[in-house]
């Protein structure tokens, strides 16, 4: 007897910001497989073609733009408009992160980091407002960072702080609409960003070292890792789930 392979998300849209790489990159992928249709932007036009030719050109369509430009915003939505079938899945995924102590922050570093990471982040979800089907999921990347006191990674850990506390908020104030507000919070993955974050390729490898000496499960995480999460919060398996915050972070900040 043939199986006919029923997604979790069957006939739904997507957007998923920063999906042109890393984690983002396999939200889309994983929720495209789960049988929803998935717009991916990102500020580089090769990387974001490359994206959608992974995915798959039958269901992703690639729209470039900075999340911290309203108008690259308003472009991304008028295309998720013209598909006529409103958005119910949103990934709010897109973020940038340097190492910079608090004695050498600049304002360009700390605007940069807020104007993405957080303002960015607002910015996706009001302009989204008038899209959103009822009953939709909005997941917002967040960080152990958060949680932290990791040296010279203020700005960031505050940024993601912020967007931690952003989903509580919005939850309540969509709840009216059924539409539920979580965090995936990851440490490790294994990504572009995450690798260059850490600068040099000894740099990196040290980390590796280090998050395989201390971290519980023993090793880095891939993407595809934190993808399952975000496809769980995408769907009605997660229909009791708002305002949370989920880890995927190989056990670093429970144990
Ligand atoms: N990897 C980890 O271990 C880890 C840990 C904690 C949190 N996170 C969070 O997970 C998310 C994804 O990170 P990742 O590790 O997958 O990084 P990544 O591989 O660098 O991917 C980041 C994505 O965001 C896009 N992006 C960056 N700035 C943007 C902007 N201003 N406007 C639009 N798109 C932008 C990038 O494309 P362009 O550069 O072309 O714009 C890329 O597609 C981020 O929110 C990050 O803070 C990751």
């Amino acid at each position: 007897m043939e199986m006919t392979h029923v997604g979790h998300l069957d006939g739904k849209t997507a957007v998923v910001t920063g999906g042109s790489s890393g984690i983002g990159l396999a939200a889309a992928v994983r929720l495209a497989d789960e049988g929803a249709y998935v717009f991916v932007t990102g500020r580089r036009e090769a990387e974001l073609e490359a994206a959608v030719k992974t995915i798959g050109s039958d269901r992703a369509t690639g729209v470039t733009g900075d999340i911290s430009k309203l108008a690259d915003l308003d472009r991304l939505y008028d295309e998720v408009r013209a598909r006529g079938k409103g958005l119910d899945v949103l990934v709010a995924n897109a973020a940038v992160g340097t190492f910079v102590t608090l004695e050498q922050t600049t304002e360009e570093h700390f605007d940069q980091t807020f104007g993405v990471n957080t303002r960015g982040t607002l910015f996706t979800v009001q302009k989204a407002l008038p899209l959103l089907n009822d009953g939709a999921s909005i997941i917002l990347t967040g960080s152990t960072a958060a949680d932290r006191g990791m040296e010279a990674f203020g700005a960031y850990a505050a940024s993601k702080a912020a967007v931690r506390s952003f989903a509580r908020t919005w939850s309540t104030e969509l709840k009216s609409r059924g539409i539920r507000v979580n965090v995936v919070s990851p440490a490790w993955i294994e990504t572009p960003g995450g690798t260059a974050a850490f600068g040099d390729e000894e740099t990196a490898r040290a980390m590796k070292e280090h998050v395989a000496a201390t971290v519980a499960k023993g090793r880095m995480g891939r993407p595809e890792e934190a993808a399952a999460v975000v496809a769980f919060l995408a769907s009605e398996q997660s229909s009791y789930v708002v305002g949370s915050n989920l880890y995927v972070d190989g056990g670093e900040n429970q144990t």
